[in-house]
């Protein structure tokens, strides 16, 4: 018994021995050649990639970002699962490269996942890395762009992948029209994983290797017997030109990366910043004569509306979302005197330019994007009206015709309406017109707003009198000559000041330039509400 005097130094931890001479360049040396493994990736497995037609992910980030950007985030990160498969097999990044780096010298935060680890599978660790660049695209307002090549949920990891998922998920709504949100799909992207591109402001798919969908072909397969390929099922042609899921499709990662480059360079970094400006162009004196050869004056008369953009524009370039869907409506970012722009127009040698569904919602998704990103809209209409028939209908034209509509109306940001020939009914309210909070209405002298064209308004109002004529057909021509004298002359709008100005059509780059200008400064401060109820 008794008691033990303690001394302090008993408890003092075992001192390391001293670093031997020269072992900081042993350790660093070790480093360097660890990161340089774990660079390299596994020989055989990016070998593999490339039969398959597809770049590492690390090319992908070269392509994608300026020469020397790029900055690495947690490179030593493995995951801590256990189980077959898991245990004995660690690798470092957790089939990510995640980090960030610049394109034309401006911020971003990328994730680019790596299919020759895992499949590029998610798993816990995988995705606390997406979660974290993503947390810091938000906290200092910078583009977010994953590059998505995976096998979904990391199947060992259970319950803990889809956690993963959804974490991601969540950022980035919260992150939706706070800053620009830009998924790439350069290989698989199956299951629920499919919905980071859905949520986000822009999704490219790469033909022939990218693939999105719920379930794949073999589940497809089983639960229903139809026999479908993966290309036919969720191939990039598949959503670039019948669902709408992808926003732009490409033949090969080069291209695609390129024009993700492009996207960027006409994008603001956050909602806060603008868009970034180039010197004007003095476009405010800029005639452009071609503008009235390129549109034929009789009303339906087909003719491409993107020349007319390219014309308006800034060296005629343009970003164009959705070119294969809904092609009726044309979306496009551009630049007019420096300053970027959303276009929305109707396109008259597609289904006559028509409004249905898929326009419908394809413009309003745009709308809403720029409204978000406070990018001016400038819309060009040419439209006979909405597209008619029990198809239209029975899917629900009048929803999605609502969500343009909304989208219009909840816009505060610079609007310019360039009518340049018919603008009919529901249709002509529906494209920004004054009604609806157009800022500046302008108007070329062929234009023609009415609630309905001149041979349909002839049959509604004068079907008795047409039927007891001598002469129908005498009369039928007669009443139509004074509907379109009366109420289609092309400055029966700007009389009653629902056009602010009929234009030359030469001048419409110059009249949108001054407008822009004049517009500059607008600031609209809404009711307090949590938010609206857009019809979905
Ligand atoms: C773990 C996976 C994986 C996964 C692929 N791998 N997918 N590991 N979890 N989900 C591994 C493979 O085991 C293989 O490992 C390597 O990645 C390459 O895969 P392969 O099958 O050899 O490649 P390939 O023939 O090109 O086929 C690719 C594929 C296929 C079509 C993606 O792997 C596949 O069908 N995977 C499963 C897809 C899936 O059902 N995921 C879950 C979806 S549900 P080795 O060691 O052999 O190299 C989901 C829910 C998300 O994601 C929910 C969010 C809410």
């Amino acid at each position: 018994g008794g008691l033990r005097v303690v001394r302090a130094d008993e408890f003092a931890e075992p001192k390391p021995p001293l670093p031997a001479r020269g072992s900081m360049d042993r350790l660093r040396a070790e480093h360097a050649a660890l990161r340089e493994r774990i660079t390299a990736g596994d020989a055989k497995a990016v070998e593999r990639q490339r039969g398959l037609g597809k770049h590492t992910a690390r090319e992908r980030l070269d392509m994608l970002l300026d020469a020397g950007s790029f900055t690495e985030i947690d490179q030593f990160r493995r995951h801590q699962a256990s189980g077959r498969k898991l245990t004995d097999h660690r690798p470092h990044t957790d089939g990510v490269v995640a980090g960030s780096g610049t394109i034309e010298g401006r911020r971003v935060f990328v994730y680019a996942q790596d299919f020759t680890v895992f499949g590029g599978s998610l798993g816990q660790a995988h995705a606390a890395k997406i979660r974290k660049v993503m947390d810091l695209a938000l906290a200092t307002g910078a583009p977010l762009i994953g590059l998505n090549d995976s096998g979904g949920a990391r199947i060992q990891e259970g319950v803990l992948a889809l956690h993963g998922y959804g974490g991601i998920f969540r950022r980035q709504v919260a992150a939706s029209g706070v800053i620009p949100q830009i998924s790439v799909v350069l290989g698989p992207c199956a299951g629920g994983a499919a919905y980071s591109p859905a949520l986000a402001d822009f999704t490219f798919m790469v033909r022939d290797t990218a693939k999105m969908y719920l379930t794949g072909p073999d589940v497809v397969a089983a639960v229903s017997g139809e026999r479908v390929s993966h290309e036919e099922l969720g191939g990039a042609d598949v959503h670039g030109g019948q669902s709408g899921v992808a926003t732009v499709v490409h033949d090969d990662e080069e291209s695609c990366l390129a024009d993700v480059r492009y996207l960027v360079s006409l994008l603001p970094a956050n909602n806060l910043d603008p868009a970034p400006r180039l010197p004007e162009r003095g476009a405010a004196g800029d005639e452009r004569p071609r503008l009235a050869e390129l549109v034929p004056p009789e009303p339906s008369k087909p003719y491409d509306m993107r020349d007319v953009v390219a014309e308006l524009v800034d060296d005629g370039d343009f970003f164009e979302v959705h070119e294969g869907w809904a092609a009726n409506v044309i979306c496009a970012l551009a630049r007019i005197d420096g300053d970027v722009v959303g276009v929305v127009g109707n396109q008259p040698m597609v289904l006559s330019g028509v409004l249905d569904r898929a326009a419908s919602q394809k413009a309003a998704r745009f709308v809403r994007f720029c409204d978000a990103f406070a990018i001016p809209l400038v819309t060009l209409v040419d439209v006979p009206g909405f597209l008619p028939g029990t198809e239209q209908e029975h899917a629900g034209v009048i929803r999605h015709g609502a969500q343009l509509l909304y989208a219009y109306c909840e816009a505060s940001v610079p609007r310019i309406q360039v009518i340049l020939r018919k603008a009919y009914g529901g249709a002509y309210i529906v494209m920004d017109s004054r009604s609806i909070g157009t800022d500046l209405s302008l108007a070329w002298p062929t234009n023609e707003i009415a609630v309905m064209g001149a041979q349909g308004a002839v049959d509604v109002l004068f079907r008795r009198d047409l039927a007891a004529a001598a002469d129908p057909e005498r009369l039928r021509r007669e009443l139509v000559a004074e509907y379109t004298e009366q109420l289609m002359h092309p400055h029966y709008a700007a009389e009653r000041g629902l056009v602010d100005d009929v234009i030359d059509p030469a001048h419409t780059r110059a009249a949108v330039a001054g407008g822009l200008a004049m517009l500059r400064d607008k600031r609209v401060q809404g009711p307090r509400r949590k938010h609206g109820n857009v019809p979905l």
